[in-house]
């Protein structure tokens, strides 16, 4: 279904997120028939450069970045078509005026700051004193949020003070990841898991993401925020919050961010002896401190956590949190792992481990019911486990077409649906969580402990599950 007509500003419209990610989604969704006639893109940036450069030069974004097979010379030239560029000064007075001209005022319009986050003040300012905002427009934000609680605050004052938060978009790409929605529908278009969804029949849950990239190139990035704030604060934080909220009422906004809201703030303060950092060694590869300036860095490129969610429905069920760079593979997955039956009638089985329900949220996407059964033969009642497995791919076949995670965000935003997007006190809660382990781990003496690449993280960790009697899931 067609959007309504937009104007759709891009500022850094010649970095790298809006190359590799947001203009070729969009070119995907003009393909896919979703961008009306009517839409334009206006890329901003402090080149000076004529339209038909940046015209070239996102023909040449696409070529790199799309694959051959989506491209078609018609849709190519279509899509181009639709872009327009200014060279804009977004500290000081030049462009303004002509960015002012470009844009239609009946028309949806969308300003997405692809920018370093030091500007958003900046640019959200500018906007709101040249008149280019408007009450109806919209602007779109993304990670890093703030470095933590009070940067968080203080960048939302920022945004707030000419902005309403319904035109506030902030992105957690995760949020647009198919297999992400994918859980709420699991959850609540499913009698089957509500009743089970539980302290009282799930002992606990593990949420991994594991990378098998390193921090090549973005140590100067990386290395002052380390695994907590890249990927615990925001993309782990949102996975626990769909897994653990309540039923919002409706598949609505509010609805949704006010339970996920609910969660952070229930959750218990983290303290160190519930963590464990690691940083991982050169082993034939570069190791973490060889990608960062500082030789004695204790940035931690691996982070495990146990979180502990004081409320009925969690009190008493961990949930394990792991992630980290340079691991044996890419997995994300969340693992509910169910209570054993309460007493069971089969003689015992030593490598017995229960009902386990994983949802693979990448790559592989699908699910996978850990159940029991009779160990085939005339053995006796011997039990095994095995998996009911169901690969999105499998399942839906043709119509498997994983939208990039982008394309989602960007149409909703268009669309005005704020569902997927981050709301403000979200963000300042799930810091003001993470500081309080931050500020922990700051005056520790202890160093990360460091970890082979391609493994499946530092001992410690699993010292962290061993303790209470349970263990990791293996990273294949
Ligand atoms: C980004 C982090 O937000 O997410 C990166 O900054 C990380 O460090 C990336 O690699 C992971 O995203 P995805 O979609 O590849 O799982």
């Amino acid at each position: 279904i067609p959007v309504d007509p937009f104007d759709l500003v891009i500022f850094g419209a010649t970095g790298d997120l809006a190359r590799r990610k947001i203009l070729p989604s969009l070119y995907r969704r003009r393909q896919a028939g979703q961008m009306p006639e009517g839409a334009r893109v206006i890329g901003a940036a402090r080149s000076k450069m004529t339209r038909t450069a940046y015209q070239k030069s996102i023909r040449e974004a696409l070529e790199e970045f799309v694959p051959e097979a989506e491209r078609t010379a018609a849709t190519v030239k279509a899509f181009v078509d639709c872009i327009d560029y200014v060279a804009v000064d977004v500290t000081g007075d030049g462009g303004w005026q002509e960015l002012c001209g470009k844009l239609r005022p009946d028309v949806v319009r969308a300003f997405y700051l692809s920018v370093a986050p030091s500007l958003f003040g900046t640019i959200a300012e500018k906007l709101a004193e040249s008149g280019l905002a408007t009450p109806d427009s919209r602007i779109v934000v993304e990670k890093p949020l703030g470095h933590d609680l009070a940067s968080a605050q203080e960048l939302n004052a920022k945004l707030t003070r000419h902005f309403d938060e319904q035109q506030i978009y902030r992105i957690d790409h995760y949020l647009g990841k198919e297999t992400v929605q994918n859980l709420m529908a699991l959850r609540f278009a499913n009698a089957l898991f509500e009743p089970l969804w539980n302290a009282q029949h799930i002992d606990h849950v593990q949420i991994t993401v594991a990378e098998s990239i390193g921090v090549e190139g973005r140590g100067g990035y990386y290395d002052k925020s380390g695994a907590m704030r890249d990927m615990v604060q925001n993309h782990i934080m949102q996975l626990l919050c769909l897994t653990a909220m309540e039923p919002p009422a409706r598949f609505e906004p509010d609805s949704v961010r006010d339970e996920k809201l609910k969660v952070i703030r229930a959750l218990d303060p983290i303290h160190v002896d519930d963590t464990v950092r690691g940083q991982y060694r050169g082993n034939g590869s570069a190791g973490y401190l060889e990608h960062v300036e500082n030789p004695d860095s204790k940035t931690e490129s691996y982070v495990a956590l146990k979180v502990q969610i004081s409320n009925w429905r969690w009190a008493g069920t961990p949930f394990y949190l792991r992630t980290g760079k340079k691991l044996r593979s890419r997995l994300s997955e969340i693992a509910v792992i169910f209570k054993e039956v309460p007493h069971s009638i089969f003689p015992e089985v030593s490598n017995r481990k229960g009902n386990a329900l994983i949802i693979r949220l990448q790559p592989d996407e699908g699910i996978t019911l850990r159940m029991t059964i009779k160990d085939p033969g005339p053995g006796g009642m011997r039990l095994r486990e095995v998996p009911l497995d169901m690969t999105f791919a499998d399942a839906l076949g043709d119509e498997f077409d994983i939208p990039d995670a982008y394309e989602r965000l960007v149409m909703d935003v268009i669309r005005g649906n704020q569902t997927l997007f981050m709301r403000g006190d979200e963000v300042e809660a799930a810091w003001a969580w993470t500081d309080a382990l931050l500020a922990e781990w700051q005056d520790s003496p202890d160093r990360p402990q460091s970890y082979d690449p391609g493994g499946s993280g530092p001992d410690d960790a699993l010292a962290l599950l061993h303790r209470d009697g349970r263990r990791w899931r293996d990273i294949p």
